[in-house]
């Protein structure tokens, strides 16, 4: 199977292609419900899921990230009706994840409040076998703060000193801005939001799937991490979008 490369086909074919257990993670973003116009491609949920639990690792991940439409006046929850169905094919649910997008579009209905986050799921075949948290500055590094034990010294006004750590892991709602250049792609998630995910749940030179590679970003995000990579996308104008968006990294790492 040729890798580094984005299939301009059904992700189902190119699936139909792996090996069982191929593929290290995924991190993807499917269509949502019917938020946004694909050229009318179809979207077998339920055999992709099988699908991806098929070609991924023992210990590998699927990054899931999605939101759902507002139809009649209701959230169509299909976000939490696909993560039960990942459960029930044999995926656990490691983590329910929130990307908040710090430049949400302020909402014209007058009765909710604006909408500003999306799911990122993340489902894991067994353990995760990779787990490189993250970590940010703690705000209070390097300085003493004072707790108080629960003995009878402490009631007497004793207090510990102890030296507040200099980094901490984040917390599992990343609060990264909406990406202000889409390439001609409806709906492209962040580069920081794919670098995250690949830096957290893979080790270099490990092989990242997107089945929905849309724009690149995945693949891009691959390149610039060493990692391989393998993309399905389904529309022949967004694989050109993808591979414009990409020669440039593709020549500088020798990937062709
Ligand atoms: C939410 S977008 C992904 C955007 C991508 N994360 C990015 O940053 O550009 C979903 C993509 O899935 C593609 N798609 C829809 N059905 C597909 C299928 N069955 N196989 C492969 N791609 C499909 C659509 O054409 C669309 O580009």
């Amino acid at each position: 199977m040729e890798l580094n490369k984005i299939h301009n086909e059904n992700c189902l074919d190119t699936m139909s292609r792996m090996l069982d257990d191929f593929v290290d993670l995924t991190v993807t973003s499917p269509p949502y419900d019917n938020l946004r116009e694909y050229k009318g491609y179809s979207f077998d949920f339920e055999n992709i899921a099988k699908e991806l639990y098929r070609v991924t690792k023992e210990g590998g991940v699927v990054v899931w990230v999605v939101n759902d439409a507002t139809i009649n006046g209701s959230e169509t929850a299909t976000s939490f009706k696909q993560a039960l169905y990942f459960k029930e094919i044999g995926f656990k649910l490691h983590d329910t994840m929130i990307w908040h997008k710090t430049n949400a579009m302020p909402n014209i209905s007058k009765k909710r409040y604006t909408p500003s986050f999306e799911y990122m799921f993340i489902f894991s075949k067994g353990q995760p076998k990779v787990c490189n948290r993250i970590t940010e500055n703690c705000k209070y590094a390097g300085k003493t703060i004072q707790t108080y034990t629960t003995n009878k010294e402490s009631i007497m006004g004793y207090k510990n000193r102890k030296e507040t750590k200099k980094v901490k892991p984040l917390h599992n709602i990343w609060s990264i801005k909406v990406f202000g250049t889409n390439y001609g792609h409806p709906a492209i998630f962040p580069e920081k939001l794919a670098k995250d995910h690949i830096i957290s749940w893979s080790n270099e030179n490990d092989l990242v799937y997107d089945c929905f590679m849309g724009s690149g970003t995945t693949a891009k995000m691959c390149i610039l991490n060493n990692r391989k990579y393998i993309g399905s996308e389904i529309s022949k104008e967004y694989v050109d979008i993808a591979n414009k968006r990409l020669i440039k990294y593709k020549t500088q790492n020798k990937l062709f």
